[in-house]
């Protein structure tokens, strides 16, 4: 009998979980956790007051951690740990964590220090129940299909206004100053559920085979149904939050509508497996290293 409540926050994705400390969990409360997690994509915690040992010490129950990020740098005293802070970046483009690498983490978890009183929700969308909503034809398209992710793009943007234009330039020059290109397949299985996922976001730039013309096009339409309200869920933060989200089955975006207010959330993330398509292949590096000093599954292929 569980001692916690489980509580769906939207129809298809999200739960929050109540009456847990995340700090003090038992083997088998942990396991009915990760297993909640592979159900509702989302968790989210309320009033957990975290250190970021604390952080790093619950996200480490589901595996090993990576580093804070392949080229922006983590905290100093811990290298697990990213900040994620309004006044250096804004992640406001649908994306998945980190999917330029051969092996995106699997978990990620964001816990809050400063929230706006208003605006700067994370939004996460269900990627499987995207691939779900897709007409037949579209999902059989997608089944076969292989897209290249980057970090190096054109993502051109002001420095939003509450942002230090000189730390926001550094962010990006530190994003960019190592390139990666790895082709995922367009529809992932999930290694655990199995279930069948859009693997895309702002990351994937093109599609193998494809003019960058029809690779946008075809790209943009797959997005659609990963955005759509149904499939996704919002969270409104409060400060001593805590979030955890399958980095394999999910997208999200982080709503810049607060202005100059600040936000400040950290970021520790789990090690993932390679992506495998619908007919067993696995994703390739087609430029890059293997991102070792990153990820500790980091695989040569
Ligand atoms: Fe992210």
């Amino acid at each position: 009998m569980s001692q916690f409540d489980v509580r769906k926050v939207g129809g298809r994705i999200g739960a929050e979980v109540v009456g847990v400390d995340v700090r003090d969990l038992s083997d088998e409360v942990f396991a009915e956790i990760g297993a909640a997690l592979l159900e509702h994509k989302v968790l989210a915690f309320r009033g957990q007051d975290l250190t970021d040992d604390d952080q790093i010490a619950f996200a480490s129950r589901f595996g090993a951690l990576t580093g804070a990020h392949p080229t922006v740098p983590g905290d100093e005293e811990r290298p697990e740990i990213l900040p994620v802070d309004s006044e250096s970046s804004r992640a406001d483009q649908w994306h998945t964590d980190v999917t330029f690498v051969r092996t995106p983490p699997k978990i990620s978890t964001l816990r809050s220090l400063v929230v706006p009183p208003y605006g700067g929700n994370t939004l996460i969308s269900n990627t499987a129940a995207a691939y779900r909503d897709l007409p037949e034809e579209l999902r059989l398209l997608a089944e076969r299909l292989w897209a290249v992710h980057t970090n190096d793009y054109d993502y051109v943007r002001p420095a939003s206004a509450g942002a230090d234009p000189e730390k926001f330039a550094a962010h990006r020059e530190a994003f960019v100053s190592r390139v990666w290109k790895t082709a995922h397949p367009v529809v992932r299985v999930h290694p655990e559920s199995q279930e069948r996922n859009l693997f895309i976001g702002g990351f994937a730039q093109s599609v193998v085979g494809l003019s960058s013309r029809e690779s946008r096009a075809l790209l943009d339409i797959f997005q659609s149904y990963v955005t759509r309200p149904e499939n996704v869920f919002r969270w409104r933060w409060a400060p001593n939050d805590l979030i955890v989200f399958d980095n394999r089955i999910t997208q999200h975006y982080a709503a810049d509508d607060y202005g100059d207010l600040p936000r400040l959330l950290h970021r520790v993330t789990v090690a993932g497996d390679v992506p495998v398509g619908v007919d067993g292949k696995e994703s390739y590096r087609v430029e890059g290293d293997d991102a070792s000093h990153y990820t500790p599954t980091a695989t040569a292929a």
